[in-house]
């Protein structure tokens, strides 16, 4: 499949699951890979939000891909101003409907052709970088400078490669293989995502070489997470 192709259908996959997306989160269904893997899972994501809360995402703040909310709902806490972005208006319901906050501006558009109209003081993604193929990595990153203030800062925060992670019928992408994988809903529907796993090191090289200051670390099995700014 061709890079359009596979986009077309990732983006098909978040809609028809968008309501059961947190299942994943919660760790239920598919995703419950047992009480300790559950437990440590619990204590990492509690470990993202205190990042979450170093990284004080205040003044004007973007969100991209921000899906059904579990972002968004800490980001608001934060902020002056939050702007939502993604392409599922399944999500984006949820989303609002999670937050219930008037003051969030939704906006539906596909990442791969948005472009902002304003620029922010922080931009926030999640397990967004890691769905963005590698021939798109450079220009999206010109245009997450492009939604930037001057000083203004990026918190990403992504899957790092673990079996544990991903649904039990799941099988990770190949490590060095094309980055495609087969996703599966409850229903058994099957659809072909993009998923990249990040060596911290070497993504905050890769983010050097773009002109990033980039400072990129994980926790101990699940996530990865790192702060950047134009250097
Ligand atoms: C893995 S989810 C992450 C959601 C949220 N940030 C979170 O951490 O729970 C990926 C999100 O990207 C959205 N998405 C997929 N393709 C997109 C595109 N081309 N443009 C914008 N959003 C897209 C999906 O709808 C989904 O909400």
């Amino acid at each position: 499949m061709t890079d359009d192709a596979v986009l077309t259908e990732q983006l098909d996959y978040y809609r028809a699951r968008a309501m059961e997306y947190d299942k994943w989160w919660l760790r239920e269904g598919r995703f419950d890979r047992g009480p300790e893997a559950n437990t440590r899972w619990f204590a990492e994501t509690t470990e993202l939000e205190h990042v979450l809360e170093r990284f004080d995402p205040r003044g004007d703040v973007l969100e991209l891909a921000c899906g059904t909310g579990l972002w968004t709902r800490h980001l608001v806490d934060y902020a002056d101003s939050v702007t939502a972005v993604d392409a599922a208006p399944e999500v984006l319901a949820i989303n609002g409907a999670r937050v219930g906050d008037a003051g969030v501006r939704y906006v539906e558009a596909d990442l791969f052709t948005w472009s902002p109209e304003e620029r922010y003081d922080a931009c926030v993604f999640a397990f967004w970088l890691s769905h963005v193929p590698e021939a798109r990595f450079e220009e999206f990153w010109a245009m997450v400078a492009g939604c930037l203030k001057p000083g203004g800062r990026v918190l990403f925060i992504d899957s790092a490669r673990t079996e544990r992670s991903t649904a039990a019928d799941h099988v990770l992408p190949e490590d060095g293989g094309d980055d495609t994988m087969t996703r599966r809903l409850d229903d058994g529907r099957e659809f072909q995502i993009i998923k990249r796993f990040y060596d911290p090191a070497e993504l905050e090289r890769a983010l050097g070489e773009l002109g990033w200051k980039a400072s990129v670390s994980g926790t101990p099995e699940y996530f990865i997470y790192g702060t950047a700014s134009r250097g």
